[in-house]
Formats: structure tokens, C-alpha cells, sequence
């Protein structure tokens, strides 16, 4: 089968660990006969370099047009003092909202063989973790009305208003209510319907949602418990549905628990085959160009991408077949290292994962 898949390898670590992800896919399309056709296309701060603008308007067709799209990362200390819509990050969002990419899947799985990497203790740990986020991803916080403005009292005043619609909450709920059908049957769904009314929208649609799914255990969670709650004891949670910025936040707190954010990866999903696949992390500054980065949150997730938008199951469960036996096999990049351990650069690590497909 032919797939075109529209790669943004973005900014700081995200050109080498895209590298990465594409050998993976080479590898398997040889393995298995399939033609993916990559493109190369500019988005983030490297595009404000070259064009003047974050997303040019080529990037944005062409990912239209494209059967998913892979993406490292963007952003960067050099565009910081940028206003906000110039910002390399907010292509990142457009991309998200035009293509109306609302279920952003965030599955946060503690290989055994990391388990010495998990900051926790190993009684909390106990068998392993198995968390899925499910983070609305096109609404909320980030989308609605924002500005300054001035008062003779207050003097300057900015606002970012969070609001949630009763269909954009009943769509993702549906997501996490359907996921967890096909893994432990159990949702926690993340609010703050102590204090604000979005939230209280929102428990009151996701329950009535939950009337659809009688075989689903459904409890409802406060954000500042859910974080208290993943380090406490994370072995209660199986899918969490929550709004864009608690999801943001908690998928990272889920994310070391398995390690280390390198390990992260993320599908960002519509209404139709068209998915965004990235790791969760950023461009990580502090590390990029030194070929130090772990590669397998972008290798994770390309293999998100064979099974959501190819159906490619077998072949998705290929690459993280490989993942685990190169784990097993003792390598790792600095992020995950501890002792008796061989350390591995992003390059190494993706020939390790290659070498096992
Ligand atoms: P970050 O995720 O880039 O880095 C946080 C920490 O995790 C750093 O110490 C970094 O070295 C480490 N880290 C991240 N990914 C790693 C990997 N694959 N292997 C090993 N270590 C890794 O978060 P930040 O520092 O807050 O943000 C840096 C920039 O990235 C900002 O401009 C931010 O806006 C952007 N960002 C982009 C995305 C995205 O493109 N999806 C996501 C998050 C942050
Ligand atoms: C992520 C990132 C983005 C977000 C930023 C870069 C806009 O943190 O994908 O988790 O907040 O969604
Ligand atoms: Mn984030």
C-alpha cells in the first residue's frame, strides 16, 4: 500500500529524533511491502526563519492533503519574546484545530524493563502502569477569547477564557468511554467542578454519556487530587479524559512515571483517518544537537500512526515489539540510564530499534 505522510521534524531535538522515526518506517515498509512517501515540510521557529511566518500556508495544504502527519517538535528559546500568535508553538495549534484533531491520546505504559527508571517506589509500581490520557485537544483554555486590556483601577489585565461546549465535551468523552472498552473498562474523568462552570459542564455531560456505557466504571476526579493521586497510587487509573490543559499537564506528570518523557508518545485524532502523531516533550533546548535525545516517544508514535490511521496493526505492534526487546537488551539514551546499562545516542538507539524489526 502507498501512504504520503507529511513530516515536520520542527525544532531543537525534533530534527534528529524525526530522523529516527522515519529509518523505523523505512524499515518497516521494506519488512512488510508498503511505499511510505515522506515530505519534508517547514513548521515552528525554523519556518519563521526561513519564510517569516510560523505555518506557511504550503505546510498547512499539504498536511491537508497528506494521509497523517508525524511531527517532532517546535519551539524554542530564540522565538520566546515573540507575541503570542507568532510564536513557533502556534502552528502547532493551528495544525490542531484546522484539521479539527480534537482526541489527543496519551498513553503513558511503564515498560517493565524501565521500571528502575520510574522515580517510584517499587511497591507502588507493583506490576506496571498502564494509563491512558485521553486530553481534549481543540477547545478549552487555549482556544478561547484572550487579551489585555486596561482598567483605571487595575491597570493592565490579560485573560485566556476557558469554555467547553456540550458536543465538544460529549465527542471526547465518547473517545475515552469507547478506549476504555478495549482495556479495563474503567474511566476517571479530571475536572475542577469545585470552582469552575466549564467544569461543571462538563461532569454533567460526561455522565450522561457514561448512561451509554453500562459495562464502564466512571468516577469523577478533582485536578488537584489527580495529581496527588498518579504519584500516590497510579495503579487506580486506566483512561483519564480531561480538557486541554489538565491534560497537558497530567500527561506530562504520567510521563515520568514511565521513565522519562522520551517514552511518550501522542495521536492527536479527528473524524476521519487524518492524524497528527508526536511525542508529548517540546524541542528540549538543553539537549538538542548533541544526539542525546531519546528517540522512542517519536518511534512510539509513529507506530500510533500505523494503527490509527493505516490499520496497520501488525506492523504498529512491530516497532514497539522492537522497542521492548531493545530495552531488555540493556540499551539506553541518558535520559532512562542507571547502572549495568549500555548508553546509547538518538542515532544508536534508532539502530538498535531497526535492527530488531
Ligand atoms: P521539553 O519537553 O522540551 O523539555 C523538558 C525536559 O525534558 C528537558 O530537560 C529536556 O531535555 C527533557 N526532554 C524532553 N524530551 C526529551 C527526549 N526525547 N529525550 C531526553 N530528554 C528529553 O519542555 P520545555 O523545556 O518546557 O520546552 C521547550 C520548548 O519546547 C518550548 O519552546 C516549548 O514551548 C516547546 N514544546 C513543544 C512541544 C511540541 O512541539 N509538541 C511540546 C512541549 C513543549
Ligand atoms: C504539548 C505542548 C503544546 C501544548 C504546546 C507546545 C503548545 O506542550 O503538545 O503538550 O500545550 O499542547
Ligand atoms: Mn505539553
Amino acid at each position: 500500500m502507498n501512504f504520503q505522510i507529511a513530516v515536520i521534524p520542527g525544532d531543537g531535538i525534533g530534527p534528529e529524533i524525526i530522523n529516527e522515526a522515519i529509518k523505523v518506517l523505512e524499515t518497516i515498509g521494506k519488512k512488510y511491502h508498503h511505499h511510505f512517501h515522506f515530505q519534508k515540510l517547514l513548521a515552528g521557529g525554523c519556518a519563521i526563519d526561513k519564510v517569516g511566518t510560523c505555518l506557511p500556508d504550503e505546510t498547512l495544504d499539504l498536511c491537508k492533503k497528506s494521509d497523517s502527519i508525524l511531527l517532532g517538535a517546535v519551539g524554542g528559546p530564540k522565538w520566546d519574546t515573540l507575541p503570542g500568535e507568532q510564536r513557533p508553538e502556534k502552528a502547532l495549534l493551528r495544525l490542531r484545530k484546522e484539521l479539527n484533531l480534537f482526541a489527543n491520546l496519551r498513553p503513558a505504559l511503564l515498560f517493565p524493563q524501565l521500571k528502575d527508571a520510574c522515580p517510584l517506589k517499587k511497591e507502588i509500581v507493583g506490576n506496571g502502569i498502564d494509563i491512558c490520557v485521553v486530553r481534549e485537544l481543540t477547545g478549552g483554555i487555549y482556544f478561547g477569547e484572550k487579551g489585555r486590556k486596561s482598567s483605571d483601577i487595575m491597570g493592565e489585565i490579560a485573560y485566556d477564557v476557558e469554555s467547553y461546549s456540550v458536543s465538544e465535551i460529549k465527542r471526547i468523552a465518547k473517545i475515552a468511554f469507547e478506549i476504555a472498552g478495549k482495556r479495563k473498562k474503567k474511566v476517571t474523568s479530571v475536572d475542577k467542578a469545585n470552582v469552575l462552570e466549564s467544569s461543571k459542564l462538563w461532569r454533567s455531560v460526561v455522565e450522561e454519556i457514561a448512561n451509554d456505557y453500562p459495562d464502564i466504571t466512571l468516577h469523577h476526579m478533582y485536578i488537584d487530587n489527580a495529581s496527588m493521586q498518579l504519584i500516590r497510587d497510579p495503579k487506580q487509573f486506566d483512561v483519564i479524559v480531561t480538557s486541554n490543559m489538565f491534560g497537558d499537564i497530567l500527561s506530562d506528570e504520567a510521563s515520568i512515571i514511565t521513565g522519562s518523557i522520551g517514552m511518550l508518545p501522542s495521536a492527536s485524532l479527528g473524524n476521519s483517518t487524518l492524524g497528527m502523531y508526536e511525542p508529548i516533550h517540546g524541542s528540549a533546548p538543553d539537549i538538542a544537537g548533541k544526539n542525546k535525545a531519546n528517540p522512542i516517544a517519536t518511534i512510539l508514535s509513529a507506530a500510533m500512526m500505523l494503527r490509527y490511521s493505516f490499520n496497520l496493526n501488525k506492523e504498529a505492534q512491530a516497532i514497539e515489539d522492537a522497542v521492548t526487546k531493545v530495552l531488555k537488551q540493556g540499551y539506553r539514551t541518558p535520559d532512562l540510564i542507571h547502572t549495568e546499562m549500555q548508553l546509547v545516542s538518538t542515532k544508536e538507539m534508532g539502530e538498535q530499534i531497526i535492527k530488531n524489526i
